[in-house]
């Protein structure tokens, strides 16, 4: 990412606005056996490995009716990453895509999603399957998955389909 290893040619970095518009709360941190970014999956189905959710206890009881899901969607807060990229070279890919066009954790709002497998819930505590996240990256939302509303499965990511 640029802000450890420069910008990569064919990348383009913006200013920043001056400030930010809203806030936000991290309501937990995830646990996961990845502590430096290169031995992180590359997607939520790249790894089988069970992590860890701890919702803050503050926000508990809003768990209620969670054990019910099988899988819930995960909202985290890509800590370790640039804001400022609107073009970039994602190292696999090797030519550049727009931001906007990239699950890249580099954005101007580094949010990250991933539908995940929930095993079971302990107190606070979330067991899933399907993280890609460095241990200790920010909770910011957890949201039940409904396969009926959120499953397209005809769809297409053009630029991916033509690569190989
Ligand atoms: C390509 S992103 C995908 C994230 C999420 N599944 C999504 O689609 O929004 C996953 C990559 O982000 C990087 N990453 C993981 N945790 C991070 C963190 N806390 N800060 C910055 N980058 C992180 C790792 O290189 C990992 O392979």
């Amino acid at each position: 990412m640029s802000n450890e290893f420069g910008v990569r040619e064919g990348e383009i970095a913006v200013d920043l606005p001056a400030k930010t518009d809203a806030g936000l709360y991290y309501i937990g941190r995830i646990r996961t056996p990845w502590k430096q970014r290169k031995d992180c999956p590359k997607n939520a189905r790249e790894s089988d490995a069970v992590c860890t959710v701890e919702l803050d206890e503050r926000w508990a009881d809003g768990l209620k009716d969670v054990a019910t899901c099988s899988h819930i969607i995960l909202l985290y807060w890509m800590d370790k990453s640039p804001r400022n990229l609107v073009r970039q070279v994602p190292g696999h890919y090797g030519v550049p895509h727009g931001t906007f066009a990239l699950r890249s954790p580099a954005r101007p709002n580094p949010i990250a999603m991933s539908v995940v497998k929930l095993l079971r819930i302990a107190g606070g505590t979330l067991s899933v399957v399907g993280l890609d996240c460095l241990d200790g990256t920010p909770l910011l939302d957890i949201k039940p998955y409904f396969a009926s509303t959120d499953s397209v499965p005809e769809a297409v990511v053009g630029w991916h389909k033509t690569k190989d």
